[in-house]
C-alpha cells in the first residue's frame, strides 16, 4: 500500500461510477435497510476538506469548486470505509493444530475444556513482548486497510492478568498512534478464567484491579464479557458490567453464542452498545433487543469456521433490530480478517438482502461502536473515510467473493493506493 499524499487542503475525487451514500439508512438509524435508502449516486464526485466530507453529488456539478488535489476514481464504486466492529486482533501464535483436531471430530468446547482453546493463545500471547505484539498487530491492520476497512474494534483478552491485559491494550494504543485507521479498544479480561485461579477471585481482580487501572490509563473504550457455559455466568457478568459502567466504559457482550444464559437481556437492560454472536438467542432476547438501542453484531465467519448454525438474522431484522456484521477475527473460532467475505456469508447463510448486508458493515457497524455521527455513511460533515472498489456495481461486492477489488482507501481525507 502506498500513501499518495499526506497533506492537502481540498481533495476532489471524480469519476465515481456509484457512490453508495447510505443517507436513508442513516436517517432510519439502520433499521429495516432498503435499497432506496442506500441512496446510490451515479457518476458522482466527493470533495473532502480537512479530513471531512464537504460535498457529495453529481460529477457534472463539481466545476464550481476550487480544489487543491484531484483524484480520478476511474469509474470505481465508492463505499463509506468499512467497519470491523468485533475482532480479537491482538494475539500471538497460531491454533492450526486445534483446527486439525476439529477436523477429526473434536468440538471447540471439548478442546477448550481440555486446556486448549483461548488458554492456549493466552500462553503464547503472554510470552510475546509488547513490541512483537505491536508489529504483528500493525501488519494485520495494514491488511484490513487494504480491504477498505477504515475502522477496527480490537479486544484484549489473551492476557488474563493485570500486567498481561495492560500489555495487550498498550499494543492497541501503540497501533492506534502509528496507523492511519480509527481504532477502538475493548477490555475483555473476562474472556476465560486463567489456569489455577479461583473464579470469584478472578472476577474480583477484574473489578477491583484491572478495570480501575485500565481506565486510569485510558486504554479502553468498551468492556466485553464472554458470557457462556463454562465461561462467565450471569451474576459474574452483571458484577463486571456494573463496575465497568461506574468507570465510564461502554458495554459489549459475547452473548448467546453456544447457550442462551440471559446475556442479551442483561446487556439490553444495561444499555450496552452491542451484543455479539447470538447464534442461540431466544425469542425473549429478541424482544429485549427490539425495545433497546443496542446493536446486534452477527459473526457468520465463526459459524462457518466452527461448523455451527448461523444466527437468526432474518428474525432479528424483521423485528426491527439493527444488525451489524463483523469478522470476529481470532485464532480459535474465526481466523479471517476478510470482512467483504462476511458479506457473502451474510447474504447466503443469514439470508440478508444486499442493502442489509452493506449497511451491516458500514452504518450499522458504526452504531455498534457508537460512532455513527462520525463515520458509516457518505454525508456532509462526516469523516472522509472512503473505500473504492474496482467493480461494476455495489451489488458485486458479496457476489465475487474471496478476491480483493479494493484499489484505493481514504482515511480522514488521506488517500492510500492498495
Ligand atoms: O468470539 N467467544 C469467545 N471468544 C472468541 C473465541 C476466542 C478464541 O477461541 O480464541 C469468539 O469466538
Ligand atoms: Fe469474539
Amino acid at each position: 500500500m502506498r500513501t499518495l499524499l499526506k497533506k492537502h487542503k481540498t481533495l476532489l475525487i471524480t469519476n465515481i461510477s456509484q457512490a453508495v451514500t447510505f443517507e436513508g439508512v442513516s436517517k432510519k438509524k439502520g433499521r429495516f435497510p432498503k435499497k432506496e435508502e442506500l441512496a446510490v449516486l451515479s457518476n458522482a464526485a466527493i470533495i473532502c476538506k480537512n479530513g471531512k466530507i464537504v460535498w457529495v453529488g453529481p460529477a457534472k456539478e463539481v466545476h464550481s469548486f476550487r480544489v487543491s488535489t484531484k483524484i480520478d476514481a476511474n469509474g470505481m464504486v465508492c463505499f463509506p470505509g468499512f467497519i470491523d466492529a468485533h475482532t480479537h486482533m491482538v494475539f500471538s501464535g497460531s491454533r492450526h493444530h486445534e483446527f486439525a483436531q476439529r477436523c477429526e471430530g473434536k468440538s471447540y468446547l471439548e478442546i477448550a475444556k481440555a486446556g486448549g482453546g483461548i488458554l492456549s493463545s493466552v500462553q503464547t500471547t503472554q510470552h510475546a513482548a509488547l513490541q512483537d505484539l505491536v508489529t504483528q498487530l500493525k501488519k494485520r491492520l495494514l491488511f484490513s486497510k487494504s480491504l477498505g476497512i477504515t475502522t477496527v474494534e480490537i479486544k484484549s483478552g489473551y492476557g488474563l492478568s493485570l500486567a498481561q491485559e495492560l500489555k495487550c491494550l498498550k499494543a492497541i494504543a501503540r497501533a492506534k498512534q502509528e496507523m492511519g485507521l480509527n481504532i477502538f479498544a475493548t477490555f475483555l479480561g473476562a474472556h476465560a478464567f486463567p489456569k489455577g485461579y479461583a473464579k470469584e477471585k478472578y472476577v474480583a481482580d477484574i473489578c477491583q484491579k484491572m478495570i480501575p487501572t485500565i481506565c486510569k490509563q485510558n486504554l479502553a473504550t468498551f468492556c466485553d464479557v464472554f458470557m457462556d457455559r463454562g465461561f462467565f455466568n450471569l451474576s459474574q457478568t452483571k458484577h463486571i458490567f456494573r463496575t465497568a459502567q461506574q468507570y465510564g466504559l461502554r458495554l459489549k457482550c459475547h452473548a448467546d453464542e453456544f447457550q442462551p444464559l440471559g446475556g442479551t437481556e442483561l446487556s439490553c437492560a444495561l444499555q450496552a452498545q452491542s451484543v455479539d454472536h447470538l447464534i442461540s438467542i431466544t425469542a425473549h432476547g429478541i424482544a429485549a433487543l427490539k425495545k433497546s438501542k443496542t446493536t446486534a453484531v452477527l459473526l457468520p465467519g465463526t459459524s462457518l469456521f466452527l461448523g455451527k448454525p448461523f444466527a437468526p438474522a432474518r428474525k432479528l431484522i424483521d423485528s426491527g433490530v439493527r444488525v451489524a456484521i463483523a469478522t470476529d477475527f481470532n485464532p480459535g473460532s474465526s481466523m479471517t480478517q476478510n470482512l467483504p467475505l462476511m458479506t457473502l456469508l451474510a447474504a447466503t447463510q443469514l439470508k440478508m438482502t444486499i442493502p442489509e448486508v452493506l449497511s451491516a458493515i458500514t452504518y450499522n457497524a458504526a452504531c455498534a461502536l457508537g460512532i455513527e455521527s462520525e463515520v458509516g455513511s457518505l454525508e456532509i460533515g462526516k469523516q472522509a473515510d472512503l473505500a473504492f472498489y474496482e467493480i461494476p456495481s455495489y451489488e458485486y461486492l458479496p457476489y465475487h467473493y474471496g478476491q480483493n477489488f479494493c484499489k484505493l482507501v481514504i482515511w480522514k481525507g488521506i488517500p492510500t493506493a492498495v
